[in-house]
């Protein structure tokens, strides 16, 4: 797609990073909601604490924007360590990957974002790296070829990546915490509105916030990504968000009541009038929009799944009456 990019998107914008770490959270008492997670990630941290060891290796898996990358700058921070971060996409060989678990001291934090997207020999030669510490590595070629294992000190992997269905199962088990990252509610979503307000120091309205919080599909990023965005048209008036000020821009920005925008929109209008509401498969979708089938199932199919607005059925996605309903269509029947 070559439109403007999305006022919705969840994967970052580069030159968003400089503001995303101000607004990031530096400790569990921050970062807002997910109180399960929060606690048995406290429980473990503190248990290793006590027994001197290395936090067992973490995975999270959520939809971008959620708070993966959040929490493992939070878990190197509570553990006392530094944190080493890459992405699968980025360790092309194993000489990469070799390059810096070699350089890593005792009890680091390794974050690999995007861990699903890592070379697949890569990836098997994390295997025994998790396991036992061991990187092996060939040299030499043919019947010559030898194999020597070279110690890697003891740390932790954290891997980040939005479906835990992307990842093999042989990487998927070698991880002793698997924790899911769900979208937040309402209230959650306002607290970060209300916190994140705070640090970019502009006066925010409690019915302002809720408005940012409500169109925000579920997800922490968007709701600063928004909060920027009114706080231009703030900054242009008297300089404060109120709700009406949010209201204009957040419908300037043509992000709608259920915090969907055009794409959104966009997908639920195709299938309802091209597939008469569905079953359809993504693949289909995709191509009917000219979008990918990996960003459709990882940035917009949850949350229009979450909030009901499309059902996943063995034969493929339908539109629900919510969905219909949202777009102002009414399902045609067919009577014969
Ligand atoms: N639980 C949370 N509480 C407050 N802010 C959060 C929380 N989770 C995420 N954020 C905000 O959202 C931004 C994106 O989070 P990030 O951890 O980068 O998402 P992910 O890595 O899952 O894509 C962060 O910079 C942070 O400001
Ligand atoms: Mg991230």
């Amino acid at each position: 797609m070559d439109e403007l990019k999305r006022i919705t998107e969840t994967s970052k914008y580069i030159e968003e990073d400089k503001t995303e770490n101000s607004l990031r959270p530096q400790s569990f008492n921050d970062f807002i909601g997910q109180k399960k997670l929060k606690r048995n990630l406290k429980i473990f941290i503190e248990a290793s604490k006590k027994r001197h060891e290395t936090l067992d290796h973490c995975l999270f898996y959520a939809p971008p924007g959620l708070g993966k990358t959040t929490l493992s700058h939070i878990i190197a921070k509570e553990m006392g360590c530094n944190l080493r971060i890459t992405s699968g996409p980025v360790l092309e060989k194993i000489g990469d990957l070799a390059a810096i678990l070699t350089n890593l001291s005792e009890g680091e934090i390794f974050f690999i974002d995007e861990i699903h997207r890592m070379n697949h020999l890569v990836e098997e030669s994390l295997y025994p790296v998790m396991e036992d510490f061991e990187l092996d590595i060939i040299i030499g070629q043919g019947p010559s070829a030898k194999t020597i294992k070279l110690p890697v000190p003891r740390f932790t992997l954290v891997g980040a990546t939005t479906r835990a269905g992307l990842l093999s199962s042989p990487l998927r088990d070698r991880f002793g915490i698997i924790e899911h990252l769900a979208f937040y509610d309402v209230k959650e979503l306002i607290q970060i509105a209300n916190r994140s307000a705070m640090i970019m120091n502009i006066s925010i309205d409690e019915k302002a916030s809720e408005e940012i919080a409500r169109r925000s599909r579920g997800t922490p990023r968007i709701v600063n990504r928004l909060l920027k965005r009114v706080r231009d048209f703030a900054e242009i008036k008297d300089g404060k968000i109120t709700y009406t000020t949010a209201k204009e821009a957040l419908n300037a920005l043509e992000v709608d009541s259920a915090g969907l925008d055009k794409i959104d929109r966009l997908i639920l209008t195709v299938i309802i009038e091209k597939f008469n509401g569905g079953p359809v498969g993504i693949d289909t979708i995709a191509s009917a929009i000219s979008e990918e089938s990996d960003t459709i199932a990882d940035i917009y199919e949850p949350y229009l799944i979450k909030s009901g607005f499309i059902a996943r059925t063995p034969r493929g996605r339908v539109v629900t009456e919510i969905g219909y309903k949202h777009i102002g269509k009414v399902k045609q029947v067919n009577k014969y």
